[in-house]
């Protein structure tokens, strides 16, 4: 195949270097294509355009793979907890066991926020959307730690990193008590990350524990509860350039600082079309309430003129299974009796899948079920209500925007992104 792409306008030839990466689609590198023809090239969505050079996550959309720094997601979650994943992601390699027990105890020691949070969400209705208090806190962080509003060396960009991923749990959970007005629970440095969390959400004050008469204070959280929840946060940590990331790559390139570009990562996530889906598959499971109305909402789905859609069905990238959705999946199985699943929940969305998998509109546009198909049913399970949901999608995504933060940070030929118009005014 030719090492370079040919344009021709009129009698202009341009040509252009194709340039190959190590896994996926080859680009044609037309940086320079407006300073030779005046003429810009058209990408409203970026359906066909590489904004960036990563090593961080690779997807293959055709077919539905997934892999963190070349090692495939299905033999991840497998293997490995939830913090090796944060490790893998930010350092390029799995950790040693040392180098394992050394990051996860640095993440307990950096759970804590200053006391003056505590005010910050005491400003906020009871009312609020947790994902409002939550891009809200991180964008505080900048007030309160702000010895890292200018990385300059690798050590700045570990804690950095460390500290907002040891912090983004400890604020969700503030975010969940705050809508029910009761105190915030302090994390506890005996408990790992994702049992951390749990019980931050879960404990009474004082760390103890709702007790059934007779019963002595129960543990606090199930090991299943911790195995599946650390899945959820590992299937969300990366996903290559989504709206968000490129959100977090985008203030990233203004020099503006960290804290600024995750917390506009999370609202960018807070979209119904994007990270806000898994609140949504919920919402509309309960809205259809039963099988016998499948048919009727399948039908609107399809229906040109209806701009209803079928949450948690569609991705920009994956024309084939998501392959976090499978696994997602085979976890629901497995969890459904141990953890009793909403049956009634799971029916539906069993029969939505039979049916799309097989209608002639759905397979035409390669609509398969996505990661936020599956995740709200296990979620509610575990008694994470659905306003907490993209709260939690936060959580598990943090360290995917953290890693792409950085690798843009130390391009030395990143660029401020500042793209062109198709100009229709006057
Ligand atoms: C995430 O990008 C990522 O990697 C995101 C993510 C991550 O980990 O970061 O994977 C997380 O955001 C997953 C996606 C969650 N969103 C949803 O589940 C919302 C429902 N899905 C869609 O709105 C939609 O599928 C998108 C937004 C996910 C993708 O939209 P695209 O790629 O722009 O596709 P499109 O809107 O151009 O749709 C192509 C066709 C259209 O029909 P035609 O115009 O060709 O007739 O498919 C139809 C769409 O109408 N279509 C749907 C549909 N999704 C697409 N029809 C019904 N129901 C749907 N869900």
């Amino acid at each position: 195949m030719s090492k370079t792409a040919k344009i021709q306008i009129g009698e202009e030839t341009y040509e252009y270097p194709i340039l190959e990466g190590t896994r996926g689609p080859k680009v044609v590198d037309i940086r320079s294509f407006y300073k030779d023809s005046g003429m810009f090239t058209f990408d409203p969505g970026f359906t066909s355009t590489a904004s960036c050079k990563s090593e961080i996550t690779f997807i293959n959309g055709e077919k539905g793979e997934l892999r963190y720094r070349g090692y495939k997601i299905e033999d991840l979650v497998k293997e490995h907890n939830y913090i090796d994943i944060c490790y893998l992601l930010l350092h390029a390699k799995l950790p040693t066991k040392e180098q394992s027990l050394e990051f996860d105890n640095e993440l307990r020691h950096r759970a804590f926020v200053d006391e003056g949070f505590k005010n910050l969400f005491n400003a906020f209705p009871r009312t609020a959307h947790p994902m409002a208090m939550l891009s809200s806190a991180v964008t505080a962080l900048s007030a309160f730690y702000f010895d890292h509003l200018n990385i300059t060396d690798d050590l700045g960009f570990e804690e950095m990193a460390t500290r907002i991923i040891a912090k983004i749990p400890t604020l969700s959970a503030i975010a969940y008590r705050r809508t029910l007005g009761i105190p915030l629970i302090y994390p506890d440095i005996d408990r790992y990350f994702t049992e951390n969390f749990l019980y931050m959400m879960r404990a009474y004050p004082g760390g103890k524990f709702h007790r059934e008469v007779g019963q002595i204070a129960p543990t606090t959280v199930k090991e299943i509860e911790v195995k599946a929840l650390d899945t959820i946060f590992t299937l969300h940590a990366d996903h290559e350039q989504n709206a968000s990331t490129t959100t977090v790559r985008t203030v990233a390139s203004t020099g503006a600082h960290p804290y600024a570009a995750i917390s506009a990562g999370i609202n960018a996530l807070w979209g119904r079309a994007h990270g806000g889906a898994n609140e949504s598959v919920i919402a509309q499971l309960e809205m259809i309430g039963d099988v016998k109305n499948v048919d009727k909402y399948i039908k609107k789905a399809k229906d040109p003129n209806d701009p209803f859609r079928l949450m948690g069905f569609g991705h920009r990238v994956y024309k084939n299974f998501d392959p976090r959705a499978k696994i997602l999946k085979k976890l629901q199985d497995q969890l459904k009796e141990e953890l009793k699943l909403d049956s009634r929940l799971l029916e539906i969305a069993h029969k939505i899948e039979e049916i799309a998998l097989r209608d002639e509109y759905f397979v035409k546009r390669n609509l398969y079920p996505n990661i936020d198909f599956y995740s709200g049913v296990i979620l509610s399970a575990l008694g994470i209500p659905r306003n907490m949901f993209t709260a939690i999608f936060v959580i598990g995504r943090t360290v995917g925007w953290i890693s792409q933060w950085m690798e843009f940070k130390k391009d030395p030929k990143a660029k401020i992104a500042r793209p062109r118009q198709l100009y229709l005014g006057d």
